[in-house]
């Protein structure tokens, strides 16, 4: 059965393209779905792309992850830096997860150097604008595929 991966977008991520395109990049998050479409075919798997900007929703969807996907690749946005809520459905679900931030966080301001969902991830991609994303696929089809073989 085809892998399903849930994509997960935080809070003003659909702003994208519009949204402060000297840190954020000037790619729409329609643009970045289409570029994980693309990448998820060449890779044979399927995704399920989504945005909000409610905490609980997101919550929901990483439950919904639990049971319906393989893994997670999660832009979690400025949640990332406050939301126990968030740290605490990954690790409930217990669900490979790859974080994405397109911007460096490390480089801003040190409110953003602390990610809640970091110590829960297997890996954290950040700085590379939208091709994050397609990074983040990458790696993580490639986790599946061998924690399959072991
Ligand atoms: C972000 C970085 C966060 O600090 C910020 O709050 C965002 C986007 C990024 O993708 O660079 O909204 O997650």
């Amino acid at each position: 059965m085809t892998q399903v991966i849930y994509v997960l977008n935080g809070p003003n991520l659909n702003l994208l393209g519009q949204r402060e395109p000297g840190i954020y990049g000037a790619t729409s998050l329609e643009g970045i779905e289409a570029m994980c479409l693309s990448k998820a075919s060449e890779l044979g798997v399927s995704i399920e792309f989504l945005q909000s900007n409610h905490e609980g929703e997101l919550v929901d969807w990483v439950q919904e992850a639990g049971r319906r996907a393989a893994g997670i690749i999660f832009n979690p946005a400025a949640y990332s830096h406050t939301s126990v809520a968030l740290q605490d459905a990954v690790r409930a679900v217990a669900l490979p997860v790859v974080e994405v931030h397109l911007s460096n966080i490390h480089k801003r301001e040190s409110f953003r150097h602390h990610s809640f969902i970091s110590p829960v991830a297997i890996g954290v991609i950040c700085g590379l604008g939208a091709f994050g994303y397609v990074a983040a696929l990458e790696a993580l089809s490639n986790h599946l595929n061998e924690a399959a073989k072991a």
